[in-house]
């Protein structure tokens, strides 16, 4: 495949028209689409990174009642921030986002940087958010290319390199870029994310009868959609056995921040070890940390994926007689206030769960 492979979409002066018109009509009506104050785009498209539409709605609209201006959210105590995307996942997003407002704060008088240079800078914006950001507040012909957008383009122009790989992602950037329609980049930007969304699926058939590009795609013509785009091979999770504790001591529960590198790094959580112990060993590792009054309850099994490791937990209900360690101690209410604990924890936190 050589480099003239967006020729088609260049080529037909429709294409964007096509999808212009067709996202006038048949754009979703999402809470971010409001307007284009940059702080709402940048916060729905750090929300909107690896997290559905749906789930975002919610904690969009909640997070902007706590946070209306990227001021307040400079401002905002850390815990508050993370008990707002708590459930939410990728907790990093949380932490860079308020590290940028204060950031914007401090250096930027509190205006948005319009520039890729600047905004490439600030802590969790990439090319994508700079580029979505860009594009849709300052109406500049900045490509954003997520997934969905690189599913469209390389079925469009049947383009069977792998768009896992950083140069093509470039590439279809700078080949989209050539066809930025003036006055309307923003609208441009979120008709190629919509028709991935809701038309271009990625699983199952795609709805090429209701695209309004059907026409110029080469992928339907030669009915190869199924095959692209082409990713690379996704390596298997591994996997990692925890026992987790829930000890309760008088209406209380221990708690403790998490020290470990990686995954959930920071986070609230549940007591842990490694491996999955059965009762004996749970005894004997109660007893081992002085818990002489402490009594097995129940014990409840689940698992959780995450992006490259999958854990296999097992965890014990356990009544205690005294509070102990080095843990904090909360009940139920400054938890649902205060506390951000990550889902892999809360599963084991309903109120059915508790014996
Ligand atoms: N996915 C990523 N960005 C989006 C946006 N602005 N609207 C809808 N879905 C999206």
């Amino acid at each position: 495949m050589d480099n003239m492979s967006l020729i088609n979409i260049q080529n037909d002066e429709g294409f964007t028209k096509k999808l212009l018109i067709w996202y006038e009509e048949k754009a979703r009506d999402l809470p971010w689409r409001k307007n284009t104050d940059p702080y709402r785009v940048w916060l729905s498209e750090i929300m909107l990174q690896q997290t559905q539409v749906e789930t975002v709605i919610d904690y969009f609209n909640r997070f902007l009642d706590a946070f209306p201006t990227i001021e307040a959210l400079a401002h905002a105590d850390e815990e508050k921030v993370m008990k707002l995307w708590e459930g939410l996942g990728y907790y990093s997003r949380a932490r860079n986002l308020h590290k940028t407002a204060k950031i914007i704060g401090t250096q930027y008088g509190g205006i948005f940087p319009n520039t890729k240079e600047a905004l490439l800078k600030l802590p969790g914006i990439g090319a994508y958010t700079a580029g979505a950001i860009l594009s849709i507040s300052f109406n500049q012909p900045v490509a954003a290319v997520d997934g969905n957008v690189l599913r469209v383009i390389s079925r469009v122009t049947e383009d069977y390199r792998c768009i896992d790989q950083e140069s093509i992602k470039r590439e279809m950037a700078k080949h989209l870029e050539a066809i930025y329609p003036e006055n309307r980049c923003g609208d441009f930007t979120q008709s190629l994310m919509e028709l991935g969304a809701t038309v271009c699926l990625p699983k199952g058939t795609p709805l090429c009868h209701q695209c309004p590009v059907m026409t110029v795609c080469r992928a339907y013509k030669s009915d190869t959609y199924s095959a692209l785009p082409v990713r690379k091979e996704k390596k298997s999770r591994r996997l990692r056995q925890l026992t987790i504790f829930v000890y309760r001591c008088q209406g209380r529960i221990a708690l403790q921040k998490r020290t470990e590198k990686g995954v959930l790094e920071g986070m609230w959580q549940l007591p842990n070890i490694d491996g999955n112990m059965d009762s004996k060993a749970v005894l004997a590792h109660l007893k081992e940390q002085g818990n002489l009054g402490a009594r097995i309850e129940s014990f409840k099994e689940a698992n959780h994926i995450f992006t490259h490791i999958q854990w296999q937990m097992v965890c014990y209900y356990i009544s205690c007689e005294n509070t102990f360690g080095d843990y904090i101690w909360v009940d139920s209410k400054e938890m649902e206030r205060e506390y951000a604990i990550p889902t892999a924890f809360k599963k084991f936190l309903g109120w059915r769960d508790m014996p």
